[in-house]
């Protein structure tokens, strides 16, 4: 199962698992994007608001392997942020992630296999200003991840965060504008100096390059890989 499934990261690692033969649970708020992509990749779609408690519980149990990927992002100075707004992204991107291993978990413990991928990001171990809801939520993402690979250990679940950063995506694509406005610089500035400013290596990341690492986690040589980070940041933690 992958949340977020229709679009960006989400829907390259459905199809990256597909390619190896699973049978892929398309999550998606946007049902009719989710239901094309579960067509593509002979899946089944699910169109369901992670914020809705309801919804997400409503999702199947019986998988074994979840990737919580959906998120949003949302730029704003802490005194300008909504509260409101900061608990959504907490629910969509903390209390979901939570809800759905809580039901799922069982399932892979009975089969004694099971992996969990959580789409962290750069700022699951790095802050960035104007970002206090995201950066909150990933760092939150990462604790749940430990904790899962912990108790999951003794029953052949692990589980992993990936931590990329800038991915070439519509929702990198979404903030260019808020960046400039936010930063006091043009457009261009804010993909050569704010998206590249930290990477050693000057290039946005593909979709396909967190999926292929989310596929290699969900594989064969990786049962003693858990409670860790595959950190997909071209250099950037390494200052
Ligand atoms: N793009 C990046 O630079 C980047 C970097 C690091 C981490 N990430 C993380 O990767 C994940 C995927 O991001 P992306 O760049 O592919 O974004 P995207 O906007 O292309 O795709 C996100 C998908 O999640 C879905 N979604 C959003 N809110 C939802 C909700 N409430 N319920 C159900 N579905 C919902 C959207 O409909 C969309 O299809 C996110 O968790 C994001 O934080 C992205």
């Amino acid at each position: 199962m992958v949340t977020g499934a229709a679009s960006g990261i989400g829907r390259a690692c459905a199809e990256a698992l597909a390619a190896r033969g699973a049978h892929v649970h398309v999550v998606d708020l946007d049902g009719e994007r989710a239901a094309e992509v579960a067509a593509t990749v002979g899946g089944t779609a699910h169109g369901a608001d992670l914020a809705d408690a309801a919804a997400v519980d409503a999702l199947p149990y019986d998988v074994d392997v979840v990737v919580n990927n959906a998120g949003t992002q949302h730029l704003a100075a802490i005194e300008e942020l909504d509260p409101e707004r900061f608990a959504l992204m907490q629910r969509v991107m903390v209390e979901a992630p939570f809800r759905i291993l809580h039901r799922t978990l069982p399932a892979m413990y009975a089969r004694g296999w099971g992996r969990v991928v959580n789409i962290s990001s750069v700022h699951g171990l790095r802050a960035s200003p104007y970002k206090s809801a995201y950066v909150t939520a990933k760092h939150a993402l990462q604790g749940l991840s430990k904790v899962v690979a912990l108790e999951g250990a003794a029953h052949g679940v692990t589980s992993n965060c990936v931590n990329p950063a800038y991915v070439r995506t519509p929702l990198v694509e979404r903030q260019v504008a808020e960046q400039a406005r936010l930063h006091g610089i043009d457009e261009a500035e804010v993909r050569s100096e704010v998206f590249l400013e930290h990477p050693a290596i000057k290039r946005l990341i593909e979709p396909v390059e967190v999926a292929e690492a989310v596929a290699w986690l969900c594989g064969p040589h990786t049962s003693y890989l858990t409670g860790s980070e595959l950190v997909l940041d071209g250099g950037w933690t390494a200052h």
